[in-house]
């Protein structure tokens, strides 16, 4: 908080469950004295399973703000989604457009954005959205930030969301690795 020149954070996550380090209720219960503290005001958690979730919320009683994920299209997260919605958790997604590789380039996603008139991003970050997903987008590229926050203006309809919808390829979608057995010790 130093190096940011910040004294209160709006949010604060662990950023991996590691569950065979076995710390992050601890980590969690000190989050929580932080948030008791004020030097926090949200505080969440990222890559966790509905097994961590459950056992952080069971041994302190505090839900997490949000559990920040690997959620686009072709990793669509439906069960983990519906936990977290089950416990009052907002889902965050990381690499929401799929870091910008294939996903940008599949069919479908083109024949919905030529029927809107918008690119690509903006079909994906709109399909988050209408999901009920918090998009994180990365762009270092201005006039990409710029489309990007246009997407907010962009309302797909039901064919659009079914027909991104089976995109999904389950595990085999997946860009990074998978929370349940990462562990980066
Ligand atoms: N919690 C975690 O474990 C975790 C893991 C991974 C990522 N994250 C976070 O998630 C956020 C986003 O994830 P990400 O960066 O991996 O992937 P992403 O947002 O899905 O994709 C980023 C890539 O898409 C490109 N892009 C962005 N807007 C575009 C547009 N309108 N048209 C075409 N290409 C576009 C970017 O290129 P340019 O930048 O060159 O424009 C970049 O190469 C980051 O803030 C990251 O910190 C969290």
């Amino acid at each position: 908080m130093d190096r940011l020149g910040l004294d209160t954070l709006d949010l604060y996550l662990i950023h991996w469950e590691q569950p065979r380090q076995d710390k992050y209720v601890d980590s969690w219960k000190a989050l929580i004295e932080l948030q008791k503290r004020g030097r926090v005001k949200s505080i969440g958690v990222s890559n966790f399973t509905p097994e961590g979730l459950q056992r952080i919320i069971d041994e302190t009683g505090v839900v997490p703000a949000i559990n920040q994920v690997e959620l686009h299209p072709f990793f669509n997260q439906l069960e983990l989604r519906d936990f977290n919605a089950s416990k009052g958790i907002l889902t965050q997604a990381w690499s929401p457009l799929g870091q910008g590789g294939e996903l940008l380039a599949n069919s479908v996603i083109a024949e919905v954005a030529a029927k809107h008139g918008a690119s690509p991003a903006q079909v994906v970050i709109a399909w988050h959205l209408a999901t009920g997903n918090v998009v994180i987008p990365k762009s270092v590229t201005e006039s990409r930030i710029q489309e990007n926050f246009a997407a907010l203006g962009l309302i797909l309809d039901a064919a659009d969301i079914e027909a991104i919808n089976g995109l999904d390829r389950g595990n085999e979608g997946r860009i990074g690795p998978d929370p349940a057995v990462s562990d980066f010790a």
